[in-house]
């Protein structure tokens, strides 16, 4: 009994970045502290709680089989302190005794012991996205809404990244991730951003990495006359396009894509229409 107990007590109190929930483990990325509801979590998937260096940075729902994101969440801080950009994979997806701060391939081979293939059937690695011409390696949570060195260091993890049209990242999803967002937040006081992908039916790296047929991305926010706000956008994954779009529409756009119930991003506070 006294096993269970201490076994036990290491699932609720270990501080590890694969978490049980993110109300418990990882709540200051969400507005009123309320994550999405069930509706975009796939079978196999993962929370993580995004460590670097020791500090949470944001949250992602990982789907383990397709090896994306299914949403990363985080507040917008928009910055632009230069970075030297490492690429870095999951720990915790390989096992739960490894660190719970993200960690280079190279480290944990060298300093962790861990085969490649344990690496690489856990998650997507650095490889899948190599020499590839149309996709690139599209951030949920992009660099440029994080300020601090550590922060846009942490975007840097596959975890946080989906196999994006390149043109379209470069193109309208560049333009509403600078322009729109910072239009839009204007008067926010703290920005919470839930940003997404919907898996398609294509993959690289011979199966291994789905693409996804959409990326999407919403936000809510009290203003500084305490007024709620909400806005969104949808880009399908093969056109240079942004959507502008309500709350409401969006997640019955995920509803009827997913096709698993209501999908609910935020808080009941956060306005639909
Ligand atoms: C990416 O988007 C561009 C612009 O819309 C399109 O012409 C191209 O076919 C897309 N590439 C892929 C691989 O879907």
């Amino acid at each position: 009994l006294l096993m269970l107990q201490v076994w036990a007590g290491c699932l609720w109190l270990g501080h590890s970045e694969v978490v049980q929930s993110f109300e418990e483990s990882c709540p200051k990325f969400f507005y009123q502290e309320t994550p999405p509801n069930n509706a975009l979590k796939p079978q196999d998937s993962a929370l993580i709680c995004q460590h670097y260096n020791g500090q949470p940075f944001f949250a992602t729902l990982y789907d383990k089989s397709k090896r994306i994101p299914v949403y990363s969440a985080y507040i917008y801080q928009p910055g632009n302190t230069p970075i030297q950009r490492r690429w870095l994979v999951e720990p915790q997806l390989i096992s739960e005794n490894l660190p719970n701060d993200m960690k280079t391939e190279k480290t944990l081979i060298k300093q962790y012991l861990v085969s490649p293939q344990l690496i690489s059937d856990s998650q997507a690695i650095s490889q899948d996205y190599n020499n590839l011409k149309d996709w690139d390696r599209g951030h949920l949570n992009p660099k440029g809404h994080q300020s601090s060195k550590d922060g846009r260091l942490a975007t840097f993890t596959l975890t946080n990244v989906v196999p994006q049209n390149t043109t379209l990242n470069h193109g309208a999803w560049l333009n509403y991730e600078q322009q729109t967002m910072m239009q839009e937040s204007r008067d926010c006081k703290t920005t919470y951003v839930i940003t997404g992908a919907v898996p398609g039916n294509m993959h690289i790296s011979g199966g291994r990495v789905t693409v996804p047929s959409h990326i999407w991305s919403s936000a809510c926010c009290k203003t500084t006359s305490n007024q709620m706000k909400a806005w969104a956008v949808i880009a399908e994954n093969d056109k240079n396009e942004v959507e502008i779009l309500e709350l409401g529409k969006l997640e019955e756009t995920l509803a009827k894509l997913h096709g698993k119930g209501q999908v609910s991003l935020f808080h009941k506070d956060c306005p639909r229409y």
